[in-house]
């Protein structure tokens, strides 16, 4: 279990500090960090290029209580506000990613004396609350290569369907909102802000107000946050077993009412969410994944 496994492996360690307990993997191609309070991915370098991909608050608040603003949140199992089969105190996005995880197994593939790729498989403490009861298995499997993979499985041990609503809610680190534009996303959304569904997406794809999207994408296209002036991409990132891709930015009136986030923090952010929104059945005995590649 955790420590042995840890003490096994030559690019995982397992540090506390402000931010409470993190796994701090570093091998050939990348430094991640992961909170085991709520598997939250906090930071992720890519050694190609050096560059941080993940935006994380300064204002973050690390309490083991509060969703950690910034990183990869896990939203679990429901997205947004709860439904109404759900007591009213439910929280916004569930509750895995208020819960602590355990790592249960990691492992690497050394070559040439060198980490080339670093595997981990994280589990919840807990899988029921606030009503929610269900045989269910719940899994995150972190892949480190030169690629940064999350796949979140959701195993429903029951000998009935299960529905749950999810997301991988990335938030990438940008330059600045106003120099990038987001390639790759062709399908119309429900704007959760005007409450409309829009039948095209935005040409060229600017964020220069506040976005709250869920957008239709059910392929498995990369899409690219790019620099407008250089046209290099900033950010790629893939998925599988989504039916939605969610577009964030709370812009400037909604930021100034998160005591999580510095006032300008939405300058430097853009989030690109992963997600099952429409209810996801999960028969019984059989396992989803939903996967997130960020490279
Ligand atoms: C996004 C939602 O996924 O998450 C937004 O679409 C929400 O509506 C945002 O504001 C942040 O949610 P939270 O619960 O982390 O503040």
């Amino acid at each position: 279990m955790t420590i042995e496994s840890i003490q096994e492996t030559a690019s995982v360690t397992l540090e506390s500090d402000n931010q409470g307990s993190c796994l701090c993997i570093n091998n050939k191609h990348a430094q991640v960090r992961i909170s085991l309070f709520g598997a939250h991915v906090l930071s992720y370098i890519n050694k190609s290029d050096g560059r941080e991909r993940l935006w994380l608050s300064k204002e973050a608040i690390f309490d083991q209580h509060t969703p950690i603003r910034g990183g990869i949140p896990i939203c679990w199992p429901w997205f947004g506000a709860a439904n109404n089969k759900f007591p009213a105190n439910s929280p916004s996005h569930g509750f895995l990613r208020t819960q602590v995880w355990n790592l249960n197994h990691a492992e690497e593939l050394i070559l040439n004396n060198q980490v080339q790729e670093t595997n981990l498989v994280l589990v919840p403490n807990q899988l029921s609350a606030f009503g929610f009861e269900h045989k269910v298995r719940v899994r995150l499997l972190v892949k480190i290569n030169d690629k940064l993979n999350l796949q979140l499985e959701t195993t429903n041990l029951d000998d009935c369907a299960l529905t749950v609503s999810q997301a991988l809610h990335t938030y990438f680190l940008i330059p600045r909102i106003s120099e990038v534009v987001i390639d790759g996303i062709a399908e119309g959304y429900s704007d959760k802000l005007s409450g409309q569904f829009v039948q095209e997406s935005p040409q060229p794809y600017n964020i220069d107000r506040e976005v709250d999207r869920i957008h239709r994408h059910m392929n498995g296209n990369a899409v690219f946050i790019r620099d407008k002036e250089t046209n290099k991409p900033r950010a790629k990132v893939s998925q599988r077993g989504h039916d939605s891709l969610v577009v964030w930015n709370p812009w400037i009136e909604k930021t100034a009412r998160m005591s999580d986030m510095s006032k300008d923090g939405y300058t430097t952010m853009l989030c690109i969410e992963a997600a099952n929104i429409d209810g996801l059945e999960i028969k019984a005995k059989e396992t989803h994944t939903l996967e997130q590649i960020i490279y």
